[in-house]
């Protein structure tokens, strides 16, 4: 039996991941995973093209080695200040003689939820549908099949810029690799790390990379905001080089093992290196929080605001799920229950076997996240690259199937 791979490709700010799944006998496995520091991305972006290429090469042969399978099509993750998003409404009249919606049907109405005002440098990343309507009967998931004269669907747009989509598709090809489908992050980080529960009571996913801050907030099942802010982790490591002194790679491990500086037990007192490399300076974990605390309130508030100021207000959230590298950062957890007031949990990519320990960590949750995105098929067409089947995952939704013929 032809099994049938999927692979996604997350180039971020730190690292770029490569991550090879097949179809098994129980769904979705991972058999190949690939990671090479990435060093021409900036908050997102492309900013060194050969950079780039090698660190997606390199990624990729180790996945490819790990999974003794070849590279073809990739689903490749979108991030950056240049995604924007809203929420639209379209409606056409069904086609049938006997007034049942079909697949075209929904096809045609989620199209038609595509005409928006876009200017000439935008493309359209995500149509995703949140719910139909079916002769005014709101909140319909499936309505094929239904009987209705009048469709209606409201989706969730995601637009990216021209320019930056193209250069990342450029070193995607020249590393010899194509481009199944393109997926703006966090929708692919929820992938990995949400319950459908959670989606549907309501929650806020926040991917807290190194060089951006991705936010994805579900209620009722489906995305009604997502955004992005160019802050990641990476600036607590710039922040604590500069207040303390030290070089970026001592405040990398100071970061890492002290946090927020929140001590459980009383403050500690540890030591760094001066900039010249020789001195040592006692520090106190006080001195840390005053410099790192500060920056992660700003962070977060910062990602509070733009839901509060594009959600509307009545709506019901659960909790705060906090991924990405950034979210190990000790202590924060807390910080972001008080910022938010709402429970607040790290998320752990879970919803796909094959797992071993070392991608259990919320850094992956990107990577895994696009294959599963990819072979469930929650995605509309970009950039022209339209995957054909849909046959791979089980669980996929009929109509999703249909969306891709
Ligand atoms: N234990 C830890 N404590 C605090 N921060 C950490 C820890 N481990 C990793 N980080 C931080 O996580 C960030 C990298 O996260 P991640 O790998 O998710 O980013 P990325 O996907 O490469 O970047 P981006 O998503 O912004 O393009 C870095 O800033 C790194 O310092
Ligand atoms: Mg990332």
């Amino acid at each position: 039996m032809k099994h049938e791979t999927v692979c996604g490709l997350d180039i971020g700010t730190t690292k770029t991941c490569a991550v090879v799944a097949v179809e098994g006998p129980n769904g979705l496995e991972i058999v190949g995973v690939g990671e090479a520091p990435s060093l021409g991305m900036r908050k997102g972006v492309v900013v060194d093209l050969e950079e780039t290429i090698k660190s997606i090469e390199a990624a990729t042969e180790k996945a490819e080695r790990m999974a003794g399978l070849h590279v073809g099509d990739v689903y490749v993750g979108i991030t950056g200040d240049h995604i924007r998003s809203t929420n639209n409404r379209a409606v056409v009249a069904t086609s049938n003689e006997d007034r049942e919606v079909s697949h075209v049907d929904v096809r045609r109405v989620i199209d038609a939820s595509k005409i928006i005002n876009l200017p000439a440098d935008r493309q359209i990343i995500h149509a995703l549908p949140r719910y139909f309507t079916v002769d005014g009967q709101e909140g319909v998931e499936d309505p094929v099949g239904m009987a209705g004269g009048r469709l209606e669907v409201d989706t969730h747009i995601i637009t990216g810029g021209t320019t930056f989509i193209t250069n990342v598709l450029k070193c995607v090809h020249r590393a010899g690799l194509e481009a199944a489908g393109l997926v703006f992050e966090p929708l692919a980080s929820s992938a990995a790390t949400l319950m459908s529960e959670e989606k549907q009571v309501g929650v806020v996913l926040l991917d807290i990379g190194g060089g951006t801050t991705d936010i994805a907030v579900y209620s009722l099942g489906s995305a009604i905001f997502t955004a992005t802010i160019p802050v990641g982790g990476n600036i607590l490591t710039n922040d604590i080089s500069l207040g303390l002194k030290t070089s970026l790679a001592e405040a990398e491990d100071v970061k890492k093992q002290y946090g927020a500086g929140v001590a459980e037990d009383g403050e500690q007192t540890f030591s760094v290196h001066g900039l010249d490399g020789r001195t040592t300076k006692e520090v106190t974990t006080q001195q840390l929080r005053q410099i790192v605390v500060p920056r992660v309130l700003e962070t977060l508030r910062m990602c509070k605001q733009k839901i509060v100021e594009n959600v509307p207000r009545d709506l019901v959230l659960g909790e705060v799920v906090i991924t990405g590298g950034g979210s190990l950062l000790p202590g924060l957890s807390p910080i972001a229950e008080d910022v938010f007031g709402l429970p607040t949990r790290v998320g752990i990519p879970t919803t796909v076997s094959g797992l071993t320990d070392a991608m259990s960590q919320p850094q992956y949750a990107t990577a895994i996240g696009l294959v599963l995105f990819g072979a469930n098929g929650e995605m509309e067409e970009s950039n022209g690259h339209r995957r054909g089947g849909g046959t791979i995952v089980t669980k996929i939704r009929n109509w999703f199937a249909d969306l891709w013929n």
